[in-house]
């Protein structure tokens, strides 16, 4: 390895300007003037793994670009016996706003005391680029990898789409060949000093429900009294799906919840969370929560309910005084094993209507989801990482869950039946989704070398 580490070492203020090119380009998914950007960003990185010497190509779906790269040898000869890694990651990015809370402009990468601040930075194209430049690291300095890799990188994580999912049902044959495990960087290490190993995933459900009152805005002093109002009924409503102690209140709703085992809880606590240095972070007096959880537990292992955004009426200046026509909430749940999200969506939907308010109208629109992962931590290819993260950190990796979710880990998992190893380069403090992102430089070389031991060690 000694050659490979020297390699890294020697190029890696190149491999930073590389991944800033990356970072240049807006492959915002979600926005579809960004389409144009969404489509360079994977040509870009498709040109990038040829001339590494992969055999690269774009695959077009109904959505966004998939950009697909394997090989193990230069001369692009096969070795039918060779193990197979598949590297996923995603190329595209969540949206810049609000962009006047940006220190320097999201798409003009910059690097301010150790970390590259920009959009994409952490999530998810630095911690991408780090196995990407570890395959370069191995092919240069051998002229082959130690195994077979095959990188399968969407350009649809932040949007919902499911092109990816189906590209893996549709190929599960071919890809599931000679196929140790799928390796992810989306995530999070443990802290900048505790690299880890991610066994968990939470799972996701979305709906919108929209109150519907009176056939316009109308006057609140004409009305007020004799007519319902909306928002006020949204509110009842989501006052009756959860309690100020955190307790979801929906009927079932934790009847599938598996619980914690006793070496899960007593590996977070050994963890130490710094429950006041979260709260300065970010400016709260008080956290919230189930109260027989601690924080770890609650963020990993817990279902929620939010609501990620509000609205209905007047909300511009001054007063307004009407009862408005409608009222809606973009509400999500997180979710755990063993919950399933067709069940909880139904669940949901079934008890928000029959709490409806006869004096409005509720709709609530098809609920979608994705499912909660929980990784076997016995498969050697979590030991290989284990082994990986120790070897390119210095430091010993601790087993953690994460309170995200990456939809299409659970396709992999159910349609290939190999292990996931989620090894996370980023930090929780990274901003991901916020303004000033960043990466902090030095995981993006320790996640180089991380992943080229990853690769031997396989
Ligand atoms: N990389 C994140 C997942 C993640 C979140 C990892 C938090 C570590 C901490 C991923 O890109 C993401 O944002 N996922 C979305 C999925 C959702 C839109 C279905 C999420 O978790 O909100
Ligand atoms: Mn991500
Ligand atoms: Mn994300």
């Amino acid at each position: 390895m000694r050659e490979v580490l020297e390699y890294i070492e020697q190029n890696q203020d190149r491999f930073l300007e590389e991944l800033k090119d990356f970072i240049r380009i807006p492959s915002v998914s979600a926005q579809s003037a960004h389409d144009g950007d969404v489509q360079k960003c994977a040509t870009w990185l498709k040109d990038h793994l040829k001339n590494l010497g992969l055999q690269a190509e774009i695959i077009e779906t109904k959505g966004h670009p998939i950009v697909r790269a394997g090989g193990g040898n230069r001369n692009g000869q096969k070795d039918p016996s060779a193990k197979r890694l598949i590297i996923y990651g995603h190329y595209d990015v969540q949206p810049d706003d609000p962009i006047d809370q940006w220190k320097s402009p999201p798409f003009e990468p910059e690097i301010r005391d150790g970390f590259l601040y920009a959009r994409g930075a952490t999530d998810d194209k630095g911690q991408l680029f780090c196995h990407v430049k570890a395959v370069e690291a191995l092919l240069q300095t051998r002229g082959k990898l130690p195994c077979e890799v095959l990188f399968l990188i969407e350009g649809e994580e932040e949007s919902n789409g499911d092109s990816l999912a189906e590209y893996i049902r549709q190929q599960k044959a071919e890809l599931a060949q000679n196929l140790t495990g799928v390796v992810i960087s989306d995530c999070s290490m443990y802290d900048e000093n505790t690299p880890a190993i991610t066994y968990g995933l939470r799972g996701i459900v979305a709906m919108e429900v929209q109150v519907k009152g009176p056939i316009n805005d109308v006057h609140s002093g004409t009305y007020g009294g004799v007519v319902g109002n909306p928002a006020i009924a949204l509110a009842n409503i989501i006052a009756q799906c959860i309690g100020t102690d955190g307790r979801i209140l929906i009927p079932g709703f934790y009847d599938d919840v598996r619980q914690l085992e006793d070496f899960e809880r007593e590996n977070y606590a050994r963890l130490n969370f710094d429950d006041q240095g979260l709260k300065k972070e970010l400016s709260l007096n008080e956290l919230f929560g189930e109260q027989d959880f601690t924080t770890l537990e609650r963020a990993w292992a817990r279902p929620t309910f939010e609501i990620n955004g509000i609205f209905g009426g007047y909300t511009g200046q001054g007063n307004k005084t009407i009862i408005p026509a409608t009222a809606s909430a973009k509400i999500t749940m997180r979710l755990v094993a063993d919950q399933d999200p067709k069940k909880i969506g139904k669940l949901v939907k079934d008890y928000l209507e029959s709490i409806c308010p006869d004096y409005v109208e509720l709709q609530v629109t098809e609920p979608s989801g994705e499912k909660p992962v929980l990784v076997d931590v016995n498969d050697p290819l979590v030991r290989a990482g284990m082994e990986a993260l120790q070897q390119g950190f210095g430091r010993d990796a601790a087993y953690i869950r994460c309170g995200g979710s990456i939809p299409v880990v659970d396709t992999f998992w159910q349609e290939l039946q190999k292990c996931v190893l989620l090894m996370g380069f980023g930090l929780d403090t990274d901003g991901a989704h916020s303004p000033n992102e960043r990466f902090r430089v030095e995981s993006f070389f320790k996640g180089i070398k991380t992943s080229a031991y990853l690769l031997d060690n396989v």
